[in-house]
C-alpha cells in the first residue's frame, strides 16, 4: 500500500501498460518503470475514486472519444525542454543554416521558410527558433518575408502551456540577455513570476497536436529545417527508423534535420549525415 491508498501495478498489469503505451505512442517503458508509471497515474486513479491498476485499464480501452486517453497520453510523455537547450543546435542555426536560407532567398531560390520542432513539449524549442530567426532575418521579415515555424506534440496540455507562450521568469535565464529584455513581459499573475512572449515571435508559430504514430500527418508542406531533439529516444529502434524516414520526406532537397546530441549513431535513408547527430537530404 502506497501514502495514496492506491497499489503499485502488479506484473502482468505493468505489461498490459507497457504494450499500450508502445501501441499507442510508441514510447517504450522499461521494466523498471512501474515507479514511474505509478508516480504518474495516481493522482487521475484519485481523482477518478479507482484504486486498482486493472480497472484504470479497461477505462482507458474502452475510452471510445479518446478523452481519458489523451490524459494518459498527457501523463505519461516525458516533457522536460528549456529554452536554447543543447545550444549548439542554434549557434549551427545561425551560423550555417540561416545564412544559407538567406542565400537562397535572396537569389529568388526560395520562396519561404518552414521549420518544424517536431515534439515540441511545452514550447521553447519553437521559440527559440523563433526568436533566432526574428533576429536573424528582422529586415526580410520587416518586408513581407513568407517564415512559418510548425510546433508539435501530442501532449495537449504542453501544447496549451506552449500556446500561451507564458513562462516563469527563472526559466528564462538560458536565454539570451538581448532577447529576455526585447521579447519577454513581465504579467501580473498570482501564482507566479510570469513573463509574455511578444506578439511579434509568437505570431511566426503554429502550434498543432500530432501523434508521430498517426496514419496521416495532416502537413502539406516541406521543410528547410526540422528539429526533433529528445522525442525518439525511448522508442525501438525499428520503429525509430521508420518514423525518422517518415520526417525525412518531410525535408526539401538540403533541408537540415536535427536530432538530440544523445542520438547518435543512426543512418536514414535518403539522408547523409553531417555529423553525429545532424543529418541533411
Ligand atoms: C523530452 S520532450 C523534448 C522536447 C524538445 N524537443 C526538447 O528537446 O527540448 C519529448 C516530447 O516528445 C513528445 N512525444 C512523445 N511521444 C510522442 C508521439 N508519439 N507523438 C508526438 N509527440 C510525442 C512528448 O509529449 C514530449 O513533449
Amino acid at each position: 500500500m502506497t501514502l495514496t491508498g492506491i497499489e503499485l501495478p502488479t506484473e502482468s498489469q505493468y505489461r498490459e501498460y507497457q504494450s499500450f503505451t508502445q501501441d499507442q505512442l510508441g514510447l517504450f517503458l522499461g521494466d523498471d518503470k512501474a515507479y514511474l508509471l505509478h508516480g504518474r497515474l495516481q493522482r487521475r486513479m484519485g481523482e477518478l475514486g479507482l484504486d486498482s491498476y486493472a480497472d484504470y485499464f479497461q477505462m482507458l480501452a474502452a475510452d471510445q472519444e479518446g478523452q481519458e486517453r489523451q490524459r494518459f497520453f498527457n501523463a505519461i510523455t516525458t516533457t522536460k525542454t528549456g529554452f536554447y537547450r543543447e545550444k549548439e543546435h542554434f549557434d549551427l542555426l545561425v551560423r550555417e543554416i540561416y545564412p544559407e536560407l538567406r542565400e537562397k532567398v535572396s537569389r529568388s531560390e526560395l520562396a519561404k521558410i518552414r521549420l518544424w520542432s517536431a515534439g515540441c513539449s511545452f514550447g521553447q524549442e519553437a521559440y527559440s527558433l523563433a526568436l533566432d530567426a526574428s533576429e536573424f532575418f528582422a529586415k526580410e521579415l520587416s518586408t513581407g518575408m513568407d517564415l512559418k515555424i510548425l510546433a508539435t506534440d501530442v501532449n495537449t496540455e504542453a501544447l496549451t502551456v506552449a500556446q500561451r507562450g507564458q513562462y516563469a521568469a527563472e526559466t528564462l535565464n538560458t536565454l539570451p540577455e538581448r532577447f529576455r529584455d526585447r521579447h519577454f513581459r513581465p504579467i501580473n499573475s498570482d501564482q507566479q513570476d510570469l513573463c509574455q512572449i511578444s506578439k511579434s515571435v509568437a505570431s511566426l508559430i503554429e502550434f498543432r497536436r500530432l501523434n508521430f504514430l498517426q496514419r496521416y500527418y495532416p502537413i502539406e508542406t516541406r521543410f528547410q529545417v526540422i528539429f526533433c531533439r529528445n522525442v525518439f529516444y525511448y522508442f525501438d529502434t525499428t520503429l525509430r527508423q521508420a518514423l525518422l524516414k517518415r520526417l525525412a520526406s518531410y525535408l526539401e532537397e538540403g533541408g537540415w534535420l536535427v536530432l538530440s546530441l544523445t542520438e547518435i549513431g543512426y543512418e536514414i535513408d535518403g539522408l547523409t549525415k553531417v555529423r553525429g547527430e545532424i543529418f541533411r537530404r
